[in-house]
């Protein structure tokens, strides 16, 4: 193969390809458009926020919803609109990135994770924040084993400065991993993020295609989009977007076909983003599809004591399996054994998939 003619026709094909998009950005799942469709629930954050800023007390919220709900880009989007409006400071930080309070702080203060101890990181964050100020803790049930307590929420929560948090969680149950006392120093307001009606996907395509591309795909390709994600998925927006930017840029394929490479994709980053322990736990049920969630707990605490890790308690264990049937990559079934209802858990994605998410984490 001659290697320089091969990638000039590659370069060629994806530049014909991709010829229709004027912006990338738009398809990047990280993109905060200049104007995000303002869904009903924002409403209440806006005047938590504003509550806040008024009069001092803080305000905590968690935010919950389904995976592509908009959280991220709800609460990106308010820090960027609200800057300068009001007296509070507005901070972001993804716990997938920084996954201990240790390195939340570090990273909020700005200077790298080791070096100093947890107290003088504290103080150098209260002498760089003296007022008000909301702290966004993003995809916060992502946050490390190694960091149970959630050191963060009792540091925030408990200040004389009286800062504010808002924790983001696709988990609807992360509350309840919290012990008693960090709940009852938060007293956090919780809002659901429901999911996306078509008409919204409908919505949000349309604001990326008038953002991003130089013609708008045929007529009725974005409301088809729009009926597969809310009847396919949990009205998972990120596939809805994928699925566009593959009919856009791959016109051989049908709608189905881009749908299906989306949802694909989307399968993979929704893996890859498991905690560690979710994903044993999802391999455990990979690996015992035909027994007994009693046995798939066995497997997992095998494979938690091979890596030198704590089990989640059994009740833990099904709480999580209750999690990963929410993201739909497992689903719980009942069926009678001898009179008695004996309960499994199937595995709903591909298991190569699976078994490349787990090569990669844990070698
Ligand atoms: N209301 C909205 N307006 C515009 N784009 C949105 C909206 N909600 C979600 N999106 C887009 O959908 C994708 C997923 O949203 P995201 O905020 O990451 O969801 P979540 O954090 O709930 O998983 C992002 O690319 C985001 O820009
Ligand atoms: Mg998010």
């Amino acid at each position: 193969m001659d290697i320089d003619r091969y990638l000039a026709a590659k370069k060629e094909d994806l530049t014909r390809k991709t010829s229709v998009v004027r912006n990338f950005n738009v398809f990047d799942l990280s993109y905060v458009p200049e104007q995000p469709l303002l869904r009903e629930e924002a409403k209440a954050i806006i005047d938590a926020i504003m509550r806040y800023d008024h009069t001092g007390i803080p305000n905590n919220l968690l935010i919950h919803g389904a995976r592509g709900s908009g959280k991220t880009v709800m609460l990106r989007y308010l820090a960027r609109a609200l800057q300068g409006k009001i007296a509070a400071e507005i901070l972001y930080v993804s716990c997938r990135q920084h996954n201990t309070s240790f390195k939340i702080l570090a990273h909020l203060v700005g200077i790298p994770p080791r070096g100093l101890a947890h107290s003088e990181m504290q103080r150098r964050f209260e002498e760089l924040h003296p007022g008000r100020c909301v702290v966004v803790l993003d995809e916060i049930d992502l946050m490390s084993s190694k960091d149970p307590r959630y050191e963060i929420l009792y540091f925030l929560s408990r200040n004389p400065r009286n800062y504010s948090t808002v924790m983001l969680s696709n988990n609807h149950r992360f509350m309840s991993l919290l012990d008693e006392s960090a709940r009852s120093s938060l007293q956090a307001e919780s809002i659901l993020f429901r999911k996306y009606n078509a008409g919204e996907v409908c919505e949000i395509l349309h604001q990326r295609v008038a953002d991003g591309l130089r013609q708008s795909p045929a007529p009725g390709i974005i409301e088809e989009i729009a009926a597969l994600t809310t009847s396919r998925t949990e009205s998972d927006i990120r596939v809805a977007i994928k699925g566009l930017y593959y009919t856009v840029t791959e016109p051989h394929f049908s709608i189905g076909q881009s749908f299906e490479r989306a949802q694909r994709d989307v399968c993979i980053d929704v893996t890859n983003d498991l905690n560690d322990h979710t994903l044993l736990v999802l391999k455990a049920v990979g690996e015992r599809q035909k027994e007994n969630v009693r046995d798939v707990y066995q497997a997992y605490a095998v494979s938690c004591r091979q890596r030198g890790e704590k089990p989640y308690s059994y009740s833990h264990f099904y709480t999580t399996l209750g999690y990963l049937q929410s993201l739909n990559l497992i689903l719980m079934v009942a069926t009678k054994v001898h009179r008695a209802i004996a309960k499994r858990a199937e595995l709903l994605i591909d298991e190569r998939v699976l078994d490349a998410v787990v090569k990669h984490r844990f070698g």
